[in-house]
């Protein structure tokens, strides 16, 4: 819906500047992808180096031959099936796409988000807006608008308050570039959903170089606090183990753990549904983080593969 709300963001965007918008999965910082000046900016408000690539979000997958070239049929299938939504193609860009978006790479990530402020912010704009999750570089995304404030404060124009991220989580990345789909980024759209829609086998890189996805950066997606995973069987001799200055500590429990009441730890109850988990860690991680604690403990997660997300965030989370 045209809102005056969404009506001044799209003008800012037109002008070169720098809106906050809300996505399914986490906010974003966005800019005109075709203006280099204002794709500048959000490198400089996120501390982001160069070298990272953006992904170009777009009002409907009809946009597509607009950004991208020699588009294989996995992706309008991937298209059709998952947008709008959490999922992000990898193509061979198109000569126009800026070098400063994609990195200087042949590539460009594409998204049609689902959040309607989003659609939106993009219809009312009527090109692709390229943005990265509107967090600081390292931080952990933001998941409400309260969030983006405390991230970038005054380095973003207007910050477009859309209530919590439904997802929680930032997008799966698929890269359809190559021969075989490779998924470089695991989101709550699985690999098995799309090798669903696929039918051909789906790989999953493991170790992504740098440049290509700073999410496996080590220090991304990491709070300030020191954050250790450890299963529940781990835990209550993890905790026996620890001298008094180490506490107060939290411990992020999907099972109901129960702790020693004589222990300084705030124990923060987890849903244990993946997709509800999602939902609250970012969040959750990011009050915690206020809370000058000497250390967070998350429990292990499930193995399955509904939860390959977010174990790929906690992991991350774990290793600054
Ligand atoms: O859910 C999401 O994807 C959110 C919302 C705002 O859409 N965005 C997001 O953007 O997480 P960002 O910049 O924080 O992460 C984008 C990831 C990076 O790891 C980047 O390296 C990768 O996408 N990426 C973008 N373009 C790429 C390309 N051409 N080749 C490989 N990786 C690319
Ligand atoms: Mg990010």
């Amino acid at each position: 819906m045209i809102t005056p709300d969404i009506i001044k963001a799209a003008d800012i965007l037109r002008a070169g500047g720098l809106v906050a918008i809300p996505t399914e999965t986490v906010y974003g910082l966005a800019a005109d992808a075709l203006n280099e000046a204002a794709v500048r900016r959000i490198f400089a408000a996120k501390g982001r180096p160069m070298t990272h690539p953006l992904i170009v979000h777009l009002s409907d997958a009809n946009q597509l031959t607009a950004w991208a070239r020699d588009i294989p049929d996995a992706a309008w299938r991937l298209a059709k099936a998952f947008w709008p939504g959490p999922l992000t193609m990898i193509l061979k860009k198109q000569p126009h796409v800026p070098a400063i978006v994609t990195g200087g790479q042949a590539t460009v990530g594409l998204r049609v988000p689902a959040h309607p402020v989003a659609r939106a912010v993009l219809t009312a704009f009527g090109s692709g807006v390229a943005a990265p999750s509107a967090n600081r570089f390292t931080h952990i995304s933001p998941t409400s608008a309260e969030a983006v404030r405390e991230e970038l404060g005054d380095k973003v124009d207007y910050i477009l308050d859309g209530g919590d991220c439904a997802v929680g989580v930032e997008s799966t990345i698929v890269d359809l570039s190559g021969g075989v789909p490779v998924i470089l980024r695991p989101g709550m759209i699985t690999s098995d959903a799309i090798h669903e829609v696929l039918h051909e086998p789906v790989m999953t890189q493991k170790k992504e170089s740098e440049t290509r996805a700073p999410g496996m950066h080590t220090l991304h997606y990491a709070p300030e606090t020191k954050t250790l995973v450890l299963s529940a069987q781990e835990i209550p001799v993890y905790l026996q183990s620890l001298s008094a200055s180490a506490f107060p500590l939290a411990l992020l429990t999907h099972s109901g753990l129960h702790v020693n009441k004589d222990l300084k730890v705030i124990v923060a109850p987890m849903p244990d549904h993946a997709g509800d988990y999602a939902h609250e860690i970012y969040r959750m991680l990011r009050a915690l983080d206020h809370q000058e604690l000497k250390s967070i403990i998350v429990e292990a997660v499930p193995e399955s593969i509904e939860w390959e997300a977010i174990r790929d965030r906690l992991t991350k989370a774990s290793q600054r």
